[in-house]
């Protein structure tokens, strides 16, 4: 793609896609792939290089980029398969300094944060747009079983009434008649935040409430960022 056709959003997501292969991927390595267009920019350079000769397999962390993965050539296992994995790339909605994020926007959090807690390193490849000084301007995303989903709505109300977040506005993604639904067959219930004060308990407290199945608040899981910028650089934030 030219970069006519690009926004500065996109070069930059570009940049940070395409320098994580250079700066991280080395031959015999086994990756979790993450999702969303950033992800896809770093499984498109991946595989220019597998036709190379670099030697890698990799785990896919959505049915999306199993498909981006197979036409670029990337060789493809099942994560059972490989057991612990090197290294994951994948993309992020918001990080902020200490590598806290807000993932999910494109409704992929479960496999992703399976894959990348499977992984010795994680490395989140964002645009400079990305980080933030304190997540939530993003709605969080948080993955439920369809079964008694509204109760489960409730639950989560009150557990963000308690974290000083009673003014929080969820939606069920796709809306109630037409529910976008997972790669694991769940619905994404998106909920308006603002400002996320305690990141770290609120990710504990989600994820005992029964009907949700995972959130989006990935804690003490990235080691590093690279941060693309709409000049075509990428630099690091922390240190894989
Ligand atoms: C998908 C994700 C993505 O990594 C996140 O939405 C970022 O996407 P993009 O690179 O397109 O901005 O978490 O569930």
């Amino acid at each position: 793609m030219s970069d006519e056709t690009l926004s500065p959003q996109d070069i930059a997501k570009r940049a940070a896609g395409v320098a994580a292969i250079d700066r991280y991927v080395t031959s015999g390595m086994k990756l979790g792939l993450g999702s969303g267009s950033t992800s896809h920019w770093m499984v498109r350079t991946l595989g220019e290089q597998v036709r190379a000769g670099l030697d890698v397999v990799g785990v896919p962390t959505s049915t999306d980029t199993a498909e981006v993965a197979r036409q670029a050539g990337v060789p493809l296992a099942d994560l059972d398969e490989l057991g612990e994995l090197d290294l994951t790339l994948d993309g992020a909605d918001e990080i902020d300094r200490q590598l806290r994020m807000i993932k999910g926007g494109g409704a992929c959090l479960l496999w992703e944060k399976i894959v990348a807690t499977a992984s010795r390193r994680m490395v989140a490849l964002v645009d400079d747009k990305k980080l933030v000084d304190r997540l939530g301007a993003f709605p969080l995303p948080v993955e439920v079983v369809r079964f008694g989903w509204r109760a489960t709505q409730r639950q989560i109300e009150r557990l963000l009434a308690a974290h000083g977040l009673e003014r929080a506005e969820i939606t069920i993604r796709g809306g109630p008649t037409t529910p976008l639904l997972t790669d694991s067959g769940n619905i994404i219930l998106d909920c308006r935040l603002g400002a996320i004060a305690d990141p770290d308990g609120l990710t504990v407290g989600l994820n005992t409430i029964p009907g949700v199945v995972e959130n989006g608040l990935f804690c003490g899981i990235a080691d590093a960022a690279l941060i693309g910028y709409p000049d075509g650089t990428a630099r690091e934030l922390g240190s894989a």
